[in-house]
């Protein structure tokens, strides 16, 4: 059954632990927080996260764990393969709509292997399994074509643009804003490939 939308405070959701075909989804904890210092300092990643400064310590890592992804209406999530931390995922829900903001970043050395979509793909099933939500929002950099085609390989649709503080630039830059319908989600869940025979 679905759940209703967190209201106050929303401690369940990265409690989850998610599988896909290659990685494993689940609650960062202090132990892991060398990786997501050595993901997130890296300023390619740092400079497409609105909230992540740069330099990024380990103490940043430490009050990410502590308080951030497990305060509030926020599901944060370590993206492991293999057991080895390669990045971060997030549906936060802090931003007043009813519906939650999609976040991802991978380490450097990760990209290009289908990783962001791959968990882009299970957070989003499990927001619209889950919850009684309409529609999930996210956002890339006008300069984050990587993020942008993630979105769209997801079913994500362009909604506009704004503009956006990010604490590692010190500086405000536009965003492309997108949002995926319930409806498409269904239907591209729902749809399966033809099987051909003969020539
Ligand atoms: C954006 C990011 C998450 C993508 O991760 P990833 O695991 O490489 O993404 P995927 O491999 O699933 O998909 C990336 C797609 O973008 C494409 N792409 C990569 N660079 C591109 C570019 N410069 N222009 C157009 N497309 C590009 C890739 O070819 C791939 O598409 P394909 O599967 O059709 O070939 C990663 O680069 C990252 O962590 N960046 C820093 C943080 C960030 O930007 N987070 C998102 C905030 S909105």
């Amino acid at each position: 059954m679905l759940q209703d939308i967190p209201t106050q405070s929303f401690h369940g959701g990265s409690t989850v632990v998610l599988e896909t075909k290659r990685l494993t989804l689940r609650q960062p904890t202090l132990a892991d927080v060398k990786d997501i210092a050595a993901i997130v300092s890296d300023k390619r990643v740092s400079i497409n996260l609105r909230r992540v400064p740069h330099p990024y310590s380990l103490d940043d890592a430490v009050a990410f764990v502590t308080t951030f992804a497990n305060v509030g209406r926020r599901s944060s999530f370590l993206v492991e393969r293999d057991r080895t931390p390669i990045g971060m995922a997030s549906l936060d829900w802090e931003s007043g709509n009813d519906a939650p903001e999609l976040g991802y970043c991978f380490g450097v050395d990760h990209w290009g292997k289908g990783f962001a979509t791959e968990t882009a793909r299970a957070l989003i099933d499990y927001a619209f399994e889950e919850f009684t939500i309409d529609c999930i929002h996210s956002g890339a950099r006008v300069l984050n074509p990587a993020s942008r085609h993630v979105l769209e390989k997801c079913g994500f649709q362009w909604t506009g643009v704004e503009l956006h503080r990010f604490l590692a630039l010190g500086s405000s830059t536009p965003v492309d804003r997108f949002k995926l319908e319930r409806g498409v989600w269904s239907s591209l869940k729902s749809w399966s490939n033809a099987t051909r025979r003969g020539a």
